[in-house]
């Protein structure tokens, strides 16, 4: 039975980029973020934190960071990828034309798909926004226990009907974010999480991405 409600959740979770403008409420965000703090992490150290954003107060911080994802250079705390190549390259691309064919975008059509791409910095329209830090001084496992703080934030937020999307396009404004939100330097910040009640009928949720097989990630040994 636990299994089947937690595939129910593995299964039924997407990353959502249209939302509705209605917020959610405060208790079911405190629910949210209590669950997602259940994730193990090195010496419990428990490195993660977040600023969440309602209301007026994300729309300010959209505007904000619109304007400095057009002005800007990217800077973020943690290095991005240095590439991708292979089957990880392809599971790139075959993402990135799922999205384009859903909302329409042609290939080649460089000019739609940098539009689509602002619309990261436009919080995709969520009502709230987390930008989840941890303490640069536990490095790579501190980021490593606060991708499990995001995974489980995305299924207790499904458990409660509530859409996300986490967003390293965001994290690409580290010194903007440090500022704005008056974010200590002894923190790196890793990615923000946009979140609200999914835009069902917005064609940029139409589409699914897939997973490898099981032997492809499985190498079994005895
Ligand atoms: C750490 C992290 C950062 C991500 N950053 C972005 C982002 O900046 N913009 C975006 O559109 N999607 C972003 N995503 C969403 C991924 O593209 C998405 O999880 C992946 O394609 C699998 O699709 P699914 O979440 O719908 O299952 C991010 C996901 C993770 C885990």
């Amino acid at each position: 039975m636990h299994l089947d409600a937690l595939n129910a959740l593995l299964t039924g979770r997407h990353s959502c980029r249209a939302f509705r403008s209605d917020r959610i409420p405060r208790p079911q965000i405190e629910q949210i973020i209590a669950n997602a703090m259940r994730v193990p992490s090195w010496c419990n150290a428990q490195p993660w934190k977040v600023v969440v954003t309602c209301g007026a107060e994300t729309d300010r911080f959209r505007k904000a960071l619109q304007h400095e994802a057009a002005h800007a250079a990217p800077a973020p705390d943690l290095p991005f990828p240095s590439g991708y190549s292979g089957v990880y390259q392809d599971r790139r691309r075959a993402c990135g034309w799922a999205l384009n064919n859903a909302v329409g975008i042609e290939k080649g059509d460089r000019a739609a798909s940098a539009r689509q791409m602002m619309e990261n910095y436009a919080l995709f329209g969520a009502p709230h926004c987390a930008i989840l830090s941890c303490p640069a001084e536990l490095g790579p496992y501190g980021a490593m226990d606060c991708g499990g703080f995001v995974t489980a934030f995305a299924l207790a937020a499904q458990a409660l009907g509530v859409a996300c999307i986490p967003q390293a396009a965001v994290a690409a404004y580290g010194p903007f974010l440090h500022r704005y939100f008056e974010i200590s330097d002894d923190r790196l910040i890793l990615c923000a999480i946009s979140f609200g009640y999914t835009d069902e009928d917005h064609p940029a949720n139409a589409f699914r991405t897939e997973r490898a097989a099981l032997e492809d990630v499985l190498d079994w040994r005895e």
